[in-house]
Order: C-alpha cells, then sequence, then structure tokens
C-alpha cells in the first residue's frame, strides 16, 4: 500500500483476476503488457479508483465493455485451417444433413467469431454441401434451390466484442495484406460483391471492399455474447465450432465452456475446437480424418476409413 491506495502491481493483479472471472480471458505477458500501458497514463489514485469502480460494475456495463474490447485478440480469416474446413465440408456436413433429412433444418454455431469470416465461411460450406446432398450443380444459383427444397439453414456467431460483431452484421471485407483474404479464397470470392469504389483509386491504395451476397448474409445472425455466462436460446446446434477462442483460458473455463457445448449438442452435433484445443469431455466420441478432430456424443462417422474413436463416460453433473 502507498498511503490509502494499492501499488500499481497489486491493483494490476486484482485487476487480472477480475478479468479471468468474469471473461475468462487469463493472465498472459500481451494481457498484462494492454493493462500496464493503460496504467502508465494514470496516477496511482486514479487507477485504484478506476479499478475499484469497475469492481463493483456488472460485466455488461459499458465501462467493462470497452475496456474489454483492449484486452481481446481478434485475428481471424477466411478459410483458416483450410484442412478443417475440407474435412467439414466433405466429411462432417454429408453425414449431419442426411441425418436431418427429415427434418430438413441446420443450425451451426460459431463460438468467439470475431469479425464473423468464420461464420460465414462455414455458411458457404454448408450451402454447398447442401447443393452436393441435393444433387445440385454449383453452376445453378443456390438461393432458389435451396428455398425450394425446404431446407433452412442458420447460423450464429457470437463474440464478446461488440466491435466485431458490428464489422461482422456488414459483412464487409478488405483485400488488405495480412486481412480476412489473407489465406487463397479463391473459392469463395463468388459469394461476395466488389463494393463500389467510394474512394478516388489513386487514394485507395489498392485496397477493395466486398461485400457478402445478401443469400450468404441471410443465413447468418450475430449477437454479442460472454461464453463464460450466456449461450444462446438455440437448444440443439448440428455443430458448434469454437477455434482459437479457448487458448486464452484456463483449464477449468475451458471445461466449464465444452461442458455447456455439450448441453448444446443432440447425439449427432459435431464440435470443432481450434487445432492445438484439448477437449476436457470424458463423454465424448473423438473423431479424426486427414489431420480434423472432432467430437461428438454418438457415432454418426464411425463407419469412415481412418476415423478414430474413443468412447468413456460422463456424469449428468458434469454437463451442467
Ligand atoms: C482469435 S479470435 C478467433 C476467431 C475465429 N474463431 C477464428 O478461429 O478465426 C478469438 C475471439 O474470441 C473472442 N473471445 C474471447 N473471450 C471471449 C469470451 N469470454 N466470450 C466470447 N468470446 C470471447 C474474442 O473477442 C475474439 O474475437
Amino acid at each position: 500500500m502507498n498511503g490509502n491506495y494499492f501499488s500499481k502491481e497489486s491493483v494490476l493483479q486484482q485487476l487480472l483476476q477480475e478479468v479471468e472471472k468474469r471473461y475468462a480471458l487469463q493472465s498472459s505477458p500481451t494481457l498484462i503488457h494492454k493493462m500496464s500501458a493503460i496504467f502508465e497514463k494514470l496516477p496511482l489514485e486514479a487507477i485504484n479508483e478506476w479499478v475499484m469502480m469497475l469492481r463493483s460494475l456488472n460485466e455488461d456495463h459499458p465501462e467493462w465493455q470497452s475496456f474489454i474490447e483492449n484486452l481481446t485478440v481478434h485475428e481471424t480469416y477466411f478459410n483458416r485451417d483450410q484442412n478443417v474446413l475440407d474435412n467439414i465440408k466433405n466429411v462432417i456436413m454429408p453425414e449431419i444433413l442426411k441425418n436431418k433429412s427429415q427434418e430438413k433444418r441446420i443450425s451451426i454455431w460459431s463460438a468467439g467469431c470475431s469479425s464473423g469470416e468464420e461464420a460465414y465461411n462455414i455458411a458457404i460450406i454448408a450451402v454447398e454441401s447442401l447443393m452436393k446432398h441435393l444433387n445440385l450443380s454449383h453452376s445453378q444459383f443456390p438461393e432458389k434451390n435451396i428455398l425450394d427444397s425446404g431446407w433452412t439453414i442458420k447460423i450464429i456467431g457470437t463474440d464478446l466484442s461488440k466491435q466485431v460483431i458490428r464489422v461482422a452484421e456488414t459483412g464487409v471485407y478488405s483485400n488488405a495484406i495480412m486481412g480476412s483474404f489473407r489465406s487463397n479464397t479463391q473459392n469463395l470470392l463468388h459469394y461476395f460483391d466488389l463494393k463500389k469504389e467510394e474512394v478516388p483509386e489513386e487514394l485507395s491504395n489498392g485496397i477493395k471492399y466486398y461485400q457478402i451476397k445478401p443469400f450468404i448474409k441471410s443465413l447468418v445472425t450475430f449477437s454479442q455474447m460472454n461464453l463464460l455466462s450466456k449461450s444462446p436460446s438455440v437448444l440443439n446446434f448440428d455443430m458448434i465450432l469454437c477455434r482459437n477462442v479457448l487458448i486464452y483460458f484456463n483449464d477449468e473455463n475451458k471445461k466449464n465452456i465444452q461442458s455447456r457445448f455439450l448441453s448444446h449438442m443432440h447425439e449427432h452435433s459435431a464440435l470443432i475446437l481450434g487445432t492445438v484445443d484439448s477437449c476436457f469431455l470424458d463423454n465424448i466420441n473423438v473423431f479424426n480424418h486427414n489431420g480434423c478432430r472432432w467430437y461428438s456424443k454418438q457415432s454418426l462417422w464411425n463407419n469412415i476409413h481412418g476415423t478414430k474413436n474413443k468412447v468413456s463416460v460422463i456424469s449428468d453433473q458434469e454437463v451442467n
């Protein structure tokens, strides 16, 4: 303590604990660096008062919201981990579609979707898989065919950050270097319209903007949501993706969030985590195919050559 105030280091530790408790983001050199940068600008008295005020506020309060925007990492792009997306298209989706051929309704959750690339990516994959399932050629424009077929596809994208959710809702992405199209996205471009230049070409530095086509956009909705405390109202998703999100969380929070996912899955849903994420669920089948791993309560994919399967038991309490 310095006079009546805690030292900067002590307040920093209090704030780190509070951030982990509320949003699951665990202490890391990056987080400490970002918080220290904020602290540097303020005198000790102001830091103490600010953190005391934050601790008294609800996690949805704008003060927390704007603070948390500075801490989250939003790195994302189309066709991230192409191999995983290829498996979703060629192995996972066909089985889900077969399983839903009576109900004709597919719902998918992109949890921690950042600015929406993953959610739109998966919407395109779902449309293409459905076209294949219905034996429709890719040259036919999907909108009419899918509407005529009676199928519905619903993708929900959620993220802690309001700022990225706003970007996702616009569905507009640029070709800036290291931006949304940094991977090979040739296969996706016909799902976008090139936006009319709003600035003269000589001032645009060659940057072009692409708007996701209205039909794909109409399949996807976004909302701001803290994974630690909330989930969408949809009961059973056919697929849940949570990639490159849980790496920032401690094991206990990973397990709690994965259990929450499980409670939103029916018997044949697929859960897809990031390539470096471990699964903390016991009662789950694990499938591996061509370098892609996914999890399911039941074994739709058992007969696929190359999938490996592990089954163990989880108690009901662990699911809640
Ligand atoms: C690195 S991005 C991953 C985006 C996308 N899933 C991908 O793989 O490209 C991680 C996202 O997780 C979000 N996030 C972090 N903590 C969260 C939480 N507690 N609840 C919801 N989203 C969270 C961040 O705001 C960020 O947009």
